[in-house]
């Protein structure tokens, strides 16, 4: 018994911000941005919302699998922005849907997150116990920066990928995860202060900090080792991986990972350019991408991975 992926979509907010918007408002450049990360504009939501777009996300994704919503009997998603600290975004989802018969929970795992939520539904559909999964990465990341912190802002952008999950007889789905908490510092983000009748920490809001050089090292030497864990696993070699689809951070990630891996960046398709870093959202947006542009064929190895807050990493070949 394995998982096979019927379909997908994707949700942007509809207001675009270039690299030289961003340089109108901020000590920046078009030129900074560009060679150091590959990015080039990001979509900024005004009155769109986490699971508002997670939801034309689901729906779009359905449609492409052929799918009703009662079918959906799990719904995962991964998100770091929710809107709510409860509901969950997976339940705003089954609310905007009418997916009845589908249980729904939340995942954070950061960038990692819909990787993660991916794992956790083949467990669950591998087991016998759901059948049908909607899994998700959705974030809306611009209420979390700094907008006065040009080394982060200027980075992420807002978003939601989605999956339709099947189980299925036939099929490869082979993944590796991991955690490394002592080194979470490096990317983090503070929740709500303690405010109570014992204790008062003030209402000052957090914002995400990063050390880039510290995630960018994480990230060159953990993503190829975890993708090489995959591939040993299943007995299938670089070679014979159709797309490397990676969480879209940064294009010398994504080249230094190539290189590492031996293999041409042809074979690493990008959104980051149009899309910004958003977060759990990047591998199904480029995976959408992919499929809307008819690149992916029945029965071609893909090498997904996700990498970032926590820390976490997450990859998986499956096949189409
Ligand atoms: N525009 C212009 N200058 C900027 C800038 C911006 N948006 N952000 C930072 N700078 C400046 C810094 O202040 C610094 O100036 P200084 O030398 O005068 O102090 C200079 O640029 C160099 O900054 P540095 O941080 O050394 O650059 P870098 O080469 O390490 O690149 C990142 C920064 C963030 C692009 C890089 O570290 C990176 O890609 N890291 C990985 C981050 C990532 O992908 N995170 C998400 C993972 S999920």
């Amino acid at each position: 018994m394995t998982i096979r992926i019927a379909g997908t979509g994707s949700a942007f907010p509809k207001t675009v911000v270039t690299n030289d918007d961003l340089a109108k408002v901020m000590d920046t450049s078009d030129e900074w941005i560009s060679s150091r990360t590959g990015i080039k504009e990001r979509r900024i939501a005004k009155d769109e919302t986490t699971a508002g777009m997670a939801a034309e996300a689901a729906r779009a994704a359905l449609k492409d699998a052929g799918m009703t919503v009662q079918e959906v009997d799990l719904i995962i998603v991964g998100t770091l922005s929710a809107d709510h600290f409860t509901p969950s975004c997976a339940c705003e989802i089954q609310a905007e849907l009418g997916a009845v018969n589908a249980v729904a929970f939340d995942i954070n795992a950061a960038c990692s997150g819909f990787m993660f939520s991916l794992h956790t539904a083949y467990a669950y559909l591998q087991s016998g116990l759901y059948k049908n999964a909607l899994v998700l990465g959705a974030e809306t990341l611009s209420k979390i920066m700094d907008w006065e912190d040009r080394s982060t802002c200027v980075l992420f952008g807002d978003g939601a990928g989605a999956a339709v999950v099947r189980r299925e007889e036939e099929g490869i789905f082979v993944f590796d995860q991991g955690s490394d908490g002592v080194k979470g510092k490096v990317l983090s983000c503070k929740a709500r202060l303690v405010n109570n009748l014992l204790v008062q920490q003030g209402h000052e809001p957090d914002y995400v900090h990063m050390d880039g050089q510290e995630v960018y090292k994480f990230a060159v030497s953990t993503v190829p080792a975890s993708i090489n864990k995959v591939l040993d696993k299943a007995g299938v070699s670089a070679d014979e991986v159709a797309y490397f689809v990676l969480h879209q951070a940064n294009i010398r990630i994504l080249q230094s990972v190539a290189k590492r891996l031996k293999v041409s960046e042809d074979k690493f398709p990008i959104i980051l350019d149009r899309s910004g870093n958003v977060s759990a959202a990047t591998v199904p947006l480029l995976l959408d991408d992919m499929n809307k542009k008819g690149m992916l064929k029945r029965g071609d190895k893909i090498v997904m991975s996700g990498f970032g807050g926590g820390l976490t990493w997450g990859t998986a070949l499956i096949e189409w």
